[in-house]
């Protein structure tokens, strides 16, 4: 652990020496340490009232047959999903949520003016950038509502990695999953939550994570964590160079329709803001043909391992909504996420080599025909 730390602190920005923690731990404490009563109960109600609508409706269905439940045709599977709604609404109910969807300007006006007229909110968490278009909330305006109106703010630089943006200054707490390309050998896990010393809640939240602490990180673990980090800062300069490299061979194509990058994204400024001096705009891009069959040839032809993971050493190549929203695209659609978007992550390979994958996938494309 202390390694892993000492690491982190070399490549610049983790200014706290907070033990290590995963995401799911962070969430539990911050549901812990935040959340009021009132909030509890309010998702308790939320959760129960689910439960009676789902054995309503079984028993409904079960009533109107007249017969037992293996008759009426709703099935295990039925019962298994709707428990499984209710479980994730009660887990989203849990916490307040101070914006959703795009995270864009609009969307932050719209919390102003509930500020404004007395709504409270307990903690604003966001990514940044955005998983999977790309865009960056504006953190400095967040920052100034956080301290306006009382509330934290948790970003997850997950995407953005510490050497090419340093976010800490705007938030309470940053997370970031070193699973990804702090590690990149994609054979360990591991999380990371950095308070900032500086913020309003620095104190309690300091004291809270020392008592939450439990050191149960796996020896190897650390050890591998450790070991796949020493080149982070050079690996990140390499995969920024390969991702504008393979921007550059989609933005320049006819079939291809958008790319979305943080350094093409409207919210480019707000990524600025928080860019590190010689950082760059990170390893992860998305983009969209105006055709999905031009889509479908070009993934299966891409030479470039497939998957749905990020932050890999190697490039990976993800169907992202086709994977993570399959069975709510008109919903991922009402955010402006296309289902055919292909989402790259990008890796460590030779540019030259990468670019050419790239172009011989989008070759393929090509002979699908218009
Ligand atoms: C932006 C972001 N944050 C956090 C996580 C969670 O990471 P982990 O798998 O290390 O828990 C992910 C995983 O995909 C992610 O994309």
């Amino acid at each position: 652990m202390k390694c892993l730390w000492k690491n982190a602190r070399h490549v610049g920005y983790m200014t706290d020496g907070s033990p290590n923690f995963s995401l799911a731990a962070l969430q539990m404490f911050l549901s812990h340490f935040r959340l009021s009563e009132k909030t509890m109960d309010l998702a308790w109600e939320v959760f129960d009232y689910r439960r009676r609508r789902q054995s309503e409706l079984i028993y409904k269905r079960i009533g109107v047959s007249g017969e037992k439940e293996q008759k009426t045709g709703v099935s295990l599977r039925e019962i298994y999903d709707m428990e499984t709604k209710a479980i994730q609404y009660r887990a989203e109910a849990r916490y307040d949520k101070g914006i959703e969807g795009h995270g864009s300007s609009e969307e932050l006006d719209d919390l102003e003016t509930r500020l404004k007229g007395g709504e409270r909110y307990l903690a604003l968490f966001c990514e940044f950038p955005g998983n999977s278009m790309l865009k960056c909330p504006d953190l400095k305006r967040i920052k100034r509502l956080a301290d306006a109106y009382d509330f934290a703010v948790v970003v997850d630089e997950t995407i953005g990695n510490s050497i090419d943006v340093h976010v800490l200054p705007h938030a309470d707490v940053v997370v970031s999953s070193l699973t990804k390309i702090f590690s990149g050998d994609c054979n360990v896990m591991g999380g990371s939550a950095i308070l900032n010393p500086q913020g309003r809640y620095y104190q309690q939240l300091k004291s809270a994570f020392e008592a939450d602490y439990e050191d149960n990180y796996w020896a190897e673990d650390i050890m591998f964590m450790e070991r796949n980090s020493r080149d982070f800062v050079t690996r990140i300069k390499k995969i920024n160079d390969n991702a504008e490299a393979i921007c550059s061979v989609l933005q320049g194509h006819a079939l291809v329709k958008e790319v979305y990058y943080p350094k093409y994204s409207p919210t480019k400024q707000f990524y600025d803001d928080c860019r590190t001096p010689a950082g760059g705009y990170g390893g992860l891009l998305s983009f969209t043909f105006h055709k999905k069959n031009h889509a479908v040839a070009f993934f299966d032809r891409i030479e470039t391992t497939k998957g749905p993971s990020l932050g890999t050493n190697f490039t990976l190549t993800s169907p992202y909504v086709l994977l993570a929203h399959y069975r709510e695209f008109d919903w991922a659609a009402g955010f402006g996420v296309p289902a055919d978007l292909l989402r790259i992550s990008v890796g460590v390979e030779d540019e030259e080599d990468l670019k050419s994958r790239f172009a011989t996938a989008l070759k393929a494309a090509e002979a699908v025909g218009l």
